[in-house]
């Protein structure tokens, strides 16, 4: 199904693996990767086949950031007019469940990408940074919100003004990443993790990951509230009876993802 230049799309049952594809300039984001990407992306969201999304990279590189060479000669005007990097929007706000498998290097756009995903497993090679002070810049594809949210402020801005690495195991600590794991394992348990959530009931999912977001949203009462009007709405799928009525029976439940 690959029609793609700079990504490899695969299907793992219920499962779409997006893997960025540059090896050359370390998976650096050009626009046609973003254009791509959020494509692929898009359709594996759509589809009632897939309950899951892995984005992942190479062992060296999941993302060096976006690509300074195309954006580098680029004028305020160009970069306003084409409202730069807002394609990313809608890579973030679709509603699969969506997993970031980091092996290597997670900088700028890279980073900013593993952290639009709704968790990141990390190998124990990732490299996290915000490097783009070092270049005349701050973030721009969500850096300085989702990184102080993930780990707070202290952090936060330690990475963003100095622009330096953080390993696998600070980001762990920093509650940047879900899960570290040796860098010959990730695919595999970025799979199973994956095939774990693309088991259960496919809306039921997408609540979860919406009502969890709305914590970065919203005031504690109002978070509280819509979780508890999502949970009551949850009764009216064909997949909560079934949960229920295995769980009852002493079976795996079967859902139908309605
Ligand atoms: N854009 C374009 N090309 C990139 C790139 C990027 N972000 N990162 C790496 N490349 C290219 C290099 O130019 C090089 O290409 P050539 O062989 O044609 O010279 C190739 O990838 C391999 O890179 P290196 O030779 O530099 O590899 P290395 O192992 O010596 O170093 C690295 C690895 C430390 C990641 C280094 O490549 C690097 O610092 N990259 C840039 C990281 C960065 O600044 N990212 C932020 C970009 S700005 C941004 O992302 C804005 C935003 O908020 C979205």
């Amino acid at each position: 199904e690959n029609t793609y230049d700079t990504i490899l799309v695969r299907r793992e049952g219920r499962v779409g693996v997006i893997a960025l594809n540059r090896p050359k300039a370390l998976n650096a984001l050009n626009e046609q990767t973003m254009t791509e990407l959020v494509a692929a992306a898009t359709d594996l969201d759509r589809d009632p086949e897939i309950g899951a999304i892995v984005l992942t990279g190479s062992e060296k590189a999941f993302a060096a950031g976006a690509d300074i060479k195309e954006m580098g000669s680029k004028t305020g005007s160009d970069m306003y007019r084409e409202d730069f990097f807002s394609a990313w929007d809608t890579f973030a706000r679709l509603r699969t469940p969506k997993i970031a498998a980091v092996a290597g290097y997670a900088l700028g756009g890279g980073c900013e990408a593993a952290m639009m995903c709704d968790m990141i497993i990390a190998a124990d090679t990732a490299k996290f940074g915000q490097p783009e002070i070092t270049l005349g810049v701050i973030p721009g594809m969500g850096g300085t919100q989702r990184l102080t949210r993930a780990v707070g402020k202290a952090k936060a801005m330690d990475l963003i003004l100095t622009g330096r690495q953080m390993d696998a195991e600070e980001a762990e600590r920093s509650g940047l990443v879900s899960r570290v794991v040796p860098a010959d394992s990730l695919m595999d348990t970025a799979l199973e993790v994956a095939t774990t959530i693309a088991g259960m009931s496919k809306p039921v999912a997408q609540h979860a990951v919406e009502t969890v977001n709305t914590a970065y949203e919203t005031t504690l009462a109002a978070g509280l509230q819509y979780e508890r009007r999502v949970f009551h709405g949850l009764f009216s799928t064909a997949d909560q009876k079934e949960g229920m009525a295995a769980f009852t029976e002493k079976r795996k439940p079967n859902f139908s993802h309605e």
